[in-house]
Order: C-alpha cells, then structure tokens, then sequence
C-alpha cells in the first residue's frame, strides 16, 4: 500500500488529455446555522454547483476529460442518455457545444414531467441539442447500461449515415462501455478529492464527505482519491435511485478501474463504499414533501439552492444521520454540493404547497 502526495497524484492524472470546461477550484466554506441545529461543530460546504458550465454541476468536471477522449477520437458528434430533466444530459451538451461538437440525448420517460420545456430542457433546447425522447420499460427507473446502449448504437448508426463520427458515453460519465474505455469521470472526481483536502481549513482533512450517488463515479473517484492520499476520510454516499447493493457493485468496478488505469498501488475494500439507501423517499426524480421541506428550510437558513433529485436527498441523509449521531460532534462534515439546480424549476408543482 502507497501513500501518494497531491503533486504525485496531479502528476499522474496531468498526462490524461483534458479540456478546460470550469472555473476551479470550487469553494468551500462553514456552514453557518444548520450545523448546531444537527449536532455538529463544522459543516462545510464544497461549492461544486459553482463549475461555472451551463449552471454547474459535478458533471462538468468528468467531461474535461471525457470531451478530450472525444476529440482525442476525432468524434464530431455526442451521443448519450439519461432521464427527462438529466443534469449530465444538459452538461454534456453545454460540453459540446462548447468544444464544437453534436450533442444528442436520448432521454427516458422515468417520471411525468407536465412541461418538456422547463428546466435542465430548456437550457438544452436553448443549446439545440438534438433530442430524442423515449420511453422505458422499467417503471420509475432508468433502462440498464445494456439496453440504453443497444438504443444508443441505433441512433449512432443513423448519424453515421449522415456522415457524423459519433462518441457514445453512458449516463453520468461513470460507467465504462461505449466510446470510454477508462473511467474518465471518476479520474476528475479523484482530482475533486486533492483539489478538497487542500482547501480544508488549517490543512486538516474532512472525516467524512457526504455525496448523493446517482451513477457512481462521484463517489468512486472521492474514495480513491481519499485513499491515494492515505486519508482517513470516509466517503458516504446517499443513493438516489437505487438500493445500496445494486449501487456497491458499480461504484466498486469504476473505483478498481480507476486504480488499475493509474497504476495505484492501494488496496480498496467494500468497507469503503459506504452507502445509504434510507433517503430514497418516493423513488428516483419523484418529488415529495419532505424533498420541498429540506429545499425550503436549507434555503431559508443559508441562502443556499439545493436540486430536487439528488443534493436534496443527499441534505435529507446527512441530516438525518447527524441527528442519529452517526457523525462524532467533533467530526469534520463536508457536503459536496454536486448542482443540478435548474431542475427545480421543472417540478415546481410538487415544491410549493
Ligand atoms: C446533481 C447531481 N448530483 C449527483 C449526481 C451523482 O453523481 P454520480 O452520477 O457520479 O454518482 C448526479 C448525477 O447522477 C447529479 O446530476
């Protein structure tokens, strides 16, 4: 087992091709009055709705490397998924527009929506994406890499035929398959983790960082980051769709890929994929009153916007085990605040009363 410096690491990922996509690094800073209500001394706040691409977002960091295999490829065209109001959808085709590529999105009918041109839709319209939207099998839940894949590969052909050269990624940049062969958005989320223990206030590292987990690179890349830098930090994810033992599975292959792409010489156990599936509340993009209660009153307390599918149910988690103290009072708490924050303005039927 290896400890590895900041710049040992920085190292190592400066030879994978990137494109500056964010404004870094993001800021991080106490929060001021929810962390006594909780039983906490510190709560900080890791500002990564702040990248500064199309609103932000954790997504915007996985695609300056992930557009750079793209290009590295001679791609002209992105193809991928994810459901209605996708924050990674309208990331990668901020992405590529910027890098001047095609984005096209296949979006799955996983929820209702009364409106497709609100929201996270909007901006993509805004940025003539071409979408297609389609329906699911599955009830409440996103089709499996495979099938979403198969769709994929048709829509992918039909831009062939018209002469485009198509990078097909799979939702949320996490999972390899594809045109990505190497877990490129969990290399940006392991560079989030030095980028984090640098800022930390007299240089000690956070005990615990809690992050919703949707496609699993996030938290895959925070843990290897964590442990590359021999850190004690614990990386706790709240899932937002599925149960915990179908998320370990993946946030574990994307953590191994990423040791073996670098090289690490670490040794990765399933006690540090640590998940909570308790928050799952109504199931993925539903929107229930305790959603629009932790949006309103974390709003009201520090000024701060929270999104309805992911960091709110990630607030509701780390508030929840604070009160159950599964954080020591004197535990250092940060919360990565992962975007998607124009999505609220998709559902504001299930958030005001
Ligand atoms: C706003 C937001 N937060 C968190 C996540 C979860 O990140 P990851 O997909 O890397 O698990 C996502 C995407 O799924 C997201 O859009």
């Amino acid at each position: 087992m290896t400890v590895y410096t900041s710049v040992q690491l920085e190292e190592m990922i400066a030879r994978w091709p990137r494109v500056r996509l964010t404004s870094l690094p993001t800021p991080l800073y106490r929060l001021k009055n929810l962390p006594g209500e909780f039983g906490l001394q510190e709560l900080l706040i890791k500002r990564d709705d702040l990248t500064g691409l199309a609103f932000g977002g954790n997504k915007s960091r996985k695609l300056e490397f992930i557009l750079a295999d793209a290009l590295s490829q001679e791609a002209d065209t992105v193809i991928t998924w994810g459901s209605l109001q996708s924050n990674w959808c309208l990331q990668t085709a901020a992405a590529a527009r910027k890098c001047g590529l095609k984005p096209v999105l296949v979006l799955f009918k996983t929820y209702q929506l009364s409106s497709l041109d609100q929201g996270n839709l909007l901006i993509e319209k805004l940025l003539e994406a071409d979408i297609r939207i389609a329906e699911t099998e599955v009830g409440g839940k996103s089709p499996d890499q495979d099938q979403a894949f198969r769709f994929l590969a048709e829509v992918a052909r039909e831009e062939m035929k018209k002469g485009h050269r198509p990078y097909l990624v799979s939702v949320g940049g996490s999972m390899t398959g594809g045109s990505m062969d190497k877990p490129l958005g969990a290399l940006a989320y392991m560079l989030n983790m030095i980028e984090l223990s640098g800022q930390m206030p007299d240089s000690k590292p956070p005990d615990h960082v809690v992050v919703a987990t949707g496609s699993g690179a996030t938290q895959a890349g925070l843990i290897v980051g964590a442990r590359a830098l021999g850190l004690n930090t614990r990386v706790v994810g709240i899932c937002v769709s599925d149960r915990k033992d179908e998320f370990l599975p993946r946030v574990r292959k994307i953590a191994l890929e990423l040791v073996e792409a670098l090289g690490l010489k670490i040794n990765l156990d399933d006690r540090d994929i640590i998940l909570f599936d308790d928050y799952l509340g109504e199931g993925y993009g539903r929107v229930s009153a305790e959603i629009a209660t932790i949006i309103r009153m974390v709003l009201q307390k520090e000024g701060l916007v929270l999104d309805p599918v992911y960091t709110a149910k990630a607030m509701i988690g780390l508030l929840d085990l604070a009160r159950k103290k599964f954080f020591q009072p004197s535990d250092r708490v940060v919360f990565l605040h992962t975007g998607g924050t124009p999505a609220l303005f998709a559902f504001s039927e299930w958030l005001l009363p």
